[in-house]
């Protein structure tokens, strides 16, 4: 099943959006006794619209990329959409859906363009786009269905980016134009219940296949609709997969393994994009299965393999401004929950104080991420989230605070030539003075950049023995003290 398919479930579809300005739906309303009868047939009795001129049918021949191509999508779709019951698109199972639409598409063909001579790789991609445009996010949906395209970026109308395997790269997909765009966006926000208009001209939105969407529109988004899709993975990356991908080393791996089940406090900093929810979703299949997880998310992404988990996700304000929950009173409630460990996705506000009171009462062993570029920045980050919340203490108490609750800070980043490393892998020792003083067990250093662009460099080992290891083995988990030894790990890239 698509995307949209999913979206649709249980729901009434939003209606197609049409390709361009089009006459209004000639379908009567339907009355709520109707909804009892049996399903009706698709095709509803109107009459053809006017023939066009002639001069309108030549076709595209060779290009189908050409403006004809277009214009006789275009007028195909309007009239699949005019034929079309679209209240029954719900109440019918999509193969059968798929077939109705193939046989109005070829009917239509035949009978209003049979001047159009399409090939039969031209028909069947008018087919595809045209179901695309009336079942699922229309020139969205070749990357929704793709399952190597991770992300769906889309600047603009007429410049629609993708990522694949951390590569970005622009396609030739476009809308039409603005409204084009718009109208998809209103179909993917009405689906879950928001909506994007003037007054609300931004919205963040987790899909029913838990996939993560933004859309921003004017005037707010200067140049038009913007709307970003992070693809859900059903299938999320585990530790090899981030060590297939350069992304750590083994020794690295089974440190944090160690770290993690010996119930240190892991705080994971980066950037948009580095990595962050990934690390913290393979970090969390560390922890045994018989302790009690809860889990807070803005938009509920962590995939865990345990059974003894409670997943709590946020709440935005709904149309007049109320009944908003954020994560600080989800963090509050799941304080009573009796968690063994809480992970909270992402600590962006006020509920940094209320995870740093867990993390220093008992709630050892909990894991969240935060926007830094930096471990040190993840610090001042923390400091400067936990006075948000109003915590009226000194400076040097708040550091204290912090020192005390924070073990360790593992920073993920997105290097220049795409990939993701995690580039640093500190421990929290204590305070000297009023500072946090930390000290780095890991490292990726980059050295330069290849011919091709690619990024150089080695994962080093600074050769500290962790003051943690005290913790591992009073809590019984082995670990080898000589994978501290400085040395260099790997090397990535060869010669810069
Ligand atoms: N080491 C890696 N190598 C390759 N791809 C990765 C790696 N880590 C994460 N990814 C991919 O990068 C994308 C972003 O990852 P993720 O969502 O974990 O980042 P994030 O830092 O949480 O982003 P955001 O700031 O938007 O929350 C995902 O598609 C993910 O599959
Ligand atoms: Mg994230």
């Amino acid at each position: 099943m698509d995307l949209a398919a999913r979206l649709n479930r249980g729901r009434r579809p939003a209606p197609a959006a049409p390709l361009a300005p089009q006459a209004p739906s000639q379908i009567p309303p339907r009355s709520a006794s109707e909804d009892l009868e049996a399903p009706k047939p698709l095709l509803v009795e109107i009459p053809p619209p006017p023939k066009p001129e002639p001069s309108e049918l030549k076709a595209p021949a060779a290009n189908v990329q050409s403006a004809q191509y277009y214009a006789i999508k275009t007028a195909v779709h309007d009239r699949l959409v005019n034929l079309l019951d679209l209240s029954l698109l719900d109440t019918l199972p999509e193969a059968e859906i798929n077939t109705e639409i193939a046989r109005m598409v070829e009917s239509i063909l035949r009978e209003e363009y049979s001047h159009a001579p399409f090939n039969s790789a031209e028909r069947s991609r008018l087919l595809q786009e045209i179901r695309d445009e009336v079942l699922g996010l229309g020139p969205l949906e070749p990357f929704v269905r793709d399952p190597t395209v991770s992300d769906i970026l889309v600047n603009s109308y007429r410049q629609i980016y993708v990522e694949r395997k951390g590569k970005l790269a622009l396609t030739d997909a476009r809308f039409q134009d603005n409204d084009h765009l718009r109208k998809i966006i209103d179909r993917i926000v009405s689906k879950v219940g928001r909506r994007v208009d003037e007054s609300q001209p931004m919205v963040d939105a987790r899909l029913e296949d838990g996939s993560r969407v933004n859309a921003i529109i004017p005037p707010l988004a200067i140049d038009g609709p913007a709307l970003s899709i992070r693809k859900f993975s059903r299938d999320p990356l585990e530790l090899e997969d981030l060590m297939a991908f350069g992304a750590l080393t083994p020794e690295l791996g089974q440190v944090m393994q160690a770290v993690v089940k010996s119930r240190l406090n892991v705080l994971i900093s980066g950037g948009t994009g580095s990595g962050k929810t990934t690390l913290l979703n393979v970090l969390s299949r560390f922890i045994p299965s018989d302790e009690r997880i809860v889990t807070i998310e803005d938009a509920a992404e962590l995939q865990l393999k345990q059974e003894h988990v409670v997943r709590l996700e946020t709440r935005p304000a709904n149309i007049e401004g109320r009944g908003q929950i954020t994560q600080r009173h989800l963090v509050v409630n799941c304080l009573r929950m009796r968690p063994d460990r809480i992970i909270l996705g992402e600590c962006r506000g006020s509920e940094a104080l209320d995870m740093l009171q867990a993390m220093n009462t008992g709630h050892d062993g909990s894991l969240t991420t935060i926007h830094a570029n930096s471990p040190r920045d993840a610090l001042m980050r923390l400091e400067t989230l936990v006075s948000m919340a109003g915590m009226n203490i000194s400076q040097e108490s708040m550091r204290r605070y912090i020192a005390s609750a924070v073990d360790v800070i593992i920073q993920a980043r997105r290097l220049m030539d795409g990939t993701r490393k995690i580039t640093s892998f500190q421990e929290v020792t204590g305070m000297e003075g009023d500072m946090i003083t930390m000290q780095e067990i890991f490292a990726f250093e980059q050295t330069g950049v290849t011919q091709r662009g690619k990024v150089a460099g080695r994962f080093v080992s600074r050769g500290v023995r962790p003051k943690f290891s005290e913790q591992l083995q009073a809590r019984g988990v082995e670990m080898d003290e000589r994978l501290f030894g400085q040395r260099v790990l790997a090397s990535v890239g060869g010669e810069a």
